[in-house]
Formats: C-alpha cells, structure tokens, sequence
C-alpha cells in the first residue's frame, strides 16, 4: 500500500480563493501491480490560472485537476521503467497507478539537459501557449508594435520575448517594479509599466503613439476597455485570458468600446492552445532552441511542499509569481 495526498476541492469557488476551498486528503493505493500498470510519485506540479474555473478545475469532493510530472516507483510496464518520468494530467495528488498508459500518460518533449520542471511551463502548455496563440493569431511582422499584459507571466513574459525575436517593438504590463525591472531589464521588452500604478491610456499613448498592431491579452477587464482603444487599423488581438475576472462573482460585461473593433476593422480571436497540440512538438522544438541561443529566458517560481500547493495557487491572483509557478515535492 502506498499513502497518496490529495487536494480536494472542499467548497466551491465563490470570489477571491480562500484556504477553506482546498482539503488535504489521504487515500490508499494499491502497490500491486496488473501488467502494464506502473505506480508513479509527483516530482513537480504546477498551478495555473485556469483551474480557478469551474469547468476546468474540479468539482466538490473531488481532486484538483491538473499537469505533474511524476517518478516511476514501481512498474509492470516496458515501456514506464522505475526511475522514468512522466507528464500526467492526474491532479493534486502525490500518487497516481496508471492503469491505462495510453490514455493517462503525455507524451514528453525531448528537453536534453533541460530541467523536467519545464514541461509544467516553457517547454509545456504555458509555453505553447505563448507560441502558438500568438504567432497563429497575431501573425506579427518586424517593426510592429505588440502590448502584452501579465507580462512577468508564465505565459507573457515568453510572448514578449518572442515578438523581440520576430523584430516588433514590445509593450509590456506588469503589477509589480520588480518584474517590471526584469522584463526591462533581463528580457529586454522596450517599454514596461506597473499597471497599479500607471494610467493605461498614457502609458501607451507614451509608448505606442501610433498605435498597437498586435495585442497579446492574457488580462481582459478595464485593461483591455482601454487598451482596445489604442489598436490600429487591421490590429489583432490575440484573447487569451481574463484574469481580473476570474474571482468576479457575476460574468464581466464590460464596458468594451465595441464599434473600435468595427471601425478599426481588428481580428479578435480567443483560443484555447489544445487547439495545436499536434504541433507542439515543433513550438518545442523552436522554444528549446531559442533557450539554448540564449534568446528566451525564463523564470520559475517554485513552492517548495506538497502541503503549500493552495498557497502557491492563491499566489497567482495575488501576483506572487514571476515567471512559472511550479511545486516541488
Ligand atoms: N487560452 C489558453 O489556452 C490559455 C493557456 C494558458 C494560460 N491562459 C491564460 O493566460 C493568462 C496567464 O496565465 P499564466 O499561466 O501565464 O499565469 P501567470 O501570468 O504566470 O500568473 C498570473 C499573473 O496574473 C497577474 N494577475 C493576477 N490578477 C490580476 C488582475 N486582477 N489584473 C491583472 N493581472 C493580474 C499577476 O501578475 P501581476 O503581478 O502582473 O499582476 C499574476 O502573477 C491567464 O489569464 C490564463 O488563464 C490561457
């Protein structure tokens, strides 16, 4: 018998995440194995944004969904030897017996002596994300100007940096000096600005006085009210997240200058990034090879224990992430 930990969901989210919505649990998992069945140990996990919503989080009584990667402890499967790693979608738990491997196991990038943590976040979904919903969508060309927000973010400190490769002039948001100083300064966005302390409208009036060609919208709310003001004709709008609505008790209805999207004939796309999955392998590919250029930098935010995965959830609506939020076991 092997002693599992397990996140549930204890109340259902209602505004801000309290402690009071998680529960530890225990559960017992067999460590007698049928073949193909193998018995893994969380190594990594990551919270994200998304598993705030009820869809896509988990339902009372039940475990937090969610990415890990896990250490094989036991095995009767070839193809899962002891000691491997994987990348299961099993949720909030520090044991997972694979019974159907096919179904419950990802398949791993090739990371070379890249950290396996990555898989949670660059060289994974966030990162694909990054890749993926904003070169599909907002297709940016050399000397375009592109606004990203949340951009100390998992998501949109990459997308920054990849509208530097792609040769546009980056405008990025951030709510802290700190990760402001760090996308300025280490990943070299042109202008940054601490949203909780800035007027939007100036600020890009300041940065952007011609406009914005391609905006990467990982916030939604009054930014974005504003910010949609600013595009330029043909702009496009890549709508990846509304995270300042994700606590908010009834659906966000606005205001959105609506007839700015009209008049300025933008391309407004929302995306989910499973939509490309069957490509990841080659925004993998391209990310891992930018990391070892040393033209993408990354950070990791990483809460040391199990028992803090709440906190480090809590965190990521309070801003205390720079880069990946990622727990270590
Ligand atoms: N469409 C998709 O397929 C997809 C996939 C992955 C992620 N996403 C979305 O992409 C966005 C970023 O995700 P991520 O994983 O990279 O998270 P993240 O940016 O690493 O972490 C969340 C950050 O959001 C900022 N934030 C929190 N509350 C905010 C508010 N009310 N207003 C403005 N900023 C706020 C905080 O940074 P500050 O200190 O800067 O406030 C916080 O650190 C999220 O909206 C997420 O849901 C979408």
């Amino acid at each position: 018998m092997v002693l599992c930990k397990k996140w549930i969901l204890a109340k259902p989210f209602e505004g801000q995440v309290k402690k009071d919505n998680f529960k530890l649990e225990e559960e017992e998992i067999s460590d007698k194995l049928n073949d193909g069945e193998f018995l893994c140990e969380a190594v990594f996990l990551t919270v994200d944004p998304y598993m705030r919503t009820r869809e896509l989080g988990a339902k009372v009584g039940v475990a937090m969904g969610g990415e890990q990667i896990a250490k094989v402890i036991a095995s009767k499967n070839a193809n899962h030897p002891v000691g491997s790693l994987t990348r299961m979608r099993s949720g909030w738990r520090t044991h997972t017996l694979v019974k159907e491997a096919d179904k419950e196991v990802i398949r791993m990038p090739d990371l070379g002596d890249l950290s396996p943590s990555l898989v949670l976040g660059i060289m994974g979904m966030p990162g694909m994300t990054a890749y993926f919903g904003f070169l599909e969508i907002c297709k940016p060309k050399a000397g375009e100007v592109v606004l990203v927000n949340g951009a100390a973010g998992a998501v949109g400190s990459l997308v920054g940096q990849i509208a530097k490769i792609k040769g546009c002039t980056v405008i990025g948001f951030a709510g802290d000096d700190a990760k402001c100083k760090w996308i300025k300064e280490d990943l070299g966005f042109d202008h940054v600005y601490n949203y909780k302390k800035i007027d939007i409208d100036v600020a890009l009036k300041e940065a952007a006085p011609d406009g914005v060609d391609c905006y990467f919208d990982n916030v939604g709310g009054e930014f974005t009210s504003k910010a949609i003001m600013h595009m330029k004709l043909f702009g496009r709008m890549s709508i990846c997240g509304s995270i300042s609505a994700y606590n908010s008790t009834a659906p966000p209805m606005g205001p959105l200058p609506y007839m700015i999207i009209l008049g300025k004939q933008l391309k407004v796309e929302g995306f989910i990034v499973m939509r490309w999955f069957q490509k990841w392998a080659e925004g993998e590919k391209e990310m891992k090879t930018w990391i070892k250029e040393g033209k993408i930098k990354y950070r990791e935010t990483v809460t040391e224990g199990f028992d803090n995965m709440p906190k480090a959830f809590m965190g990521l609506f309070s801003g205390s992430n720079v880069g990946k939020a990622i727990i270590k076991v």
